[in-house]
């Protein structure tokens, strides 16, 4: 019996995450995949750490425990800067010590610098930015580069809301500013911000360098996997992609189509 059983899960406090979802999918097709989008909660942006933490460990252990995930990519960058090193350091160990949960900002920051980046811009959710994680995580990685983070929490609204008619405006406003501080790059910190990236380089005519997560984190996990042997082993290989979300509404539904197209089947998550 083949020891390939094992998925690899993606869980975003909303739909967003389905931008990287479908990224890796397309870079590393052969493997199954489970998406898993908190859709009853989503935004975290503005809620509690400790309202974060739970949120985000009752996904994984969904992940882990229903879906039969080995590897998990927490692609939401908010639950990534609350809760990643709880769930590594304390969650995995006492419950699932042979299950591995990556995020985003470590392998953001890496490329960013891969890419000689030093003036780093960050635009996230408030609560991302004044976490002051990716501040903290460059430093370990080059102490050349810094970061300035601005938070943007009109987006989040805007895009979920077909507000694509103000976003030259409010996205110039956000921009403008930060810009003139002499930035090389510019993170898009936020799974939602994936679907503006083009606006994003257009509004700074390309003066910056856009770093997209979707564009990101595929590269990313493969070199992962081939520094892992011992977990690509366990992953099945069907090129199947599972779509779950806490609440699959009809607005759900029909977001999901769009990105996914529509033949994908959403199931609602219970746990
Ligand atoms: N998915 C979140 C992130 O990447 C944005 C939406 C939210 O606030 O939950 O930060």
């Amino acid at each position: 019996m083949s020891k390939r059983t094992k998925k690899i899960g993606v869980f975003d406090s909303g739909l967003g995450g389905l931008y990287i979802a479908r990224a890796i999918q397309s870079a590393m097709p052969q493997y199954d995949y489970a998406y898993l989008g908190d859709t009853l909660n989503v935004p975290y942006g503005g809620r509690s750490m400790e309202a974060i933490y739970k949120l985000s460990e009752g996904a994984i252990r969904y992940l882990i425990e229903k879906q039969d995930c080995d590897l998990i990519v927490i692609g939401c960058n908010t639950a990534s800067v609350t809760a990643l090193r709880k769930l590594q350091r304390e969650f995995l160990p006492q419950n699932h010590p042979d299950k591995r949960i990556l995020g985003v900002i470590v392998p953001t920051l890496e490329s960013a610098t891969e890419l000689g980046a030093t003036q780093i811009g960050l635009i996230a959710t408030e609560y991302t930015v004044n976490s002051k994680i990716y501040d903290e995580e460059i430093v370990k990685i080059t102490p050349r580069a810094q970061i300035y983070g601005k938070p943007t929490p009109l987006l989040v609204p805007l895009i979920e809301n077909n507000g694509e008619k103000y976003m030259d405006a409010v996205l110039g406003d956000y921009l403008e500013p930060l810009i003139e501080q002499g930035l090389d790059s510019l993170i898009l910190g936020c799974t939602h911000y994936i679907s503006i990236k083009d606006k994003v380089r257009e509004l700074t005519k390309h003066r910056v360098r856009v770093l997209s997560q979707d564009e990101i984190i595929p590269p990313k996990l493969k070199d992962y996997l081939s520094r892992h042997p011992e977990m690509e082993e366990r992953l099945s290989q069907n090129g199947m992609f599972k779509c779950f979300a806490t609440d699959a509404g009809p607005v759900c539904k029909r977001n999901i189509e769009k990105l996914m197209g529509a033949d994908m089947v959403l199931t609602k998550a219970v746990y």
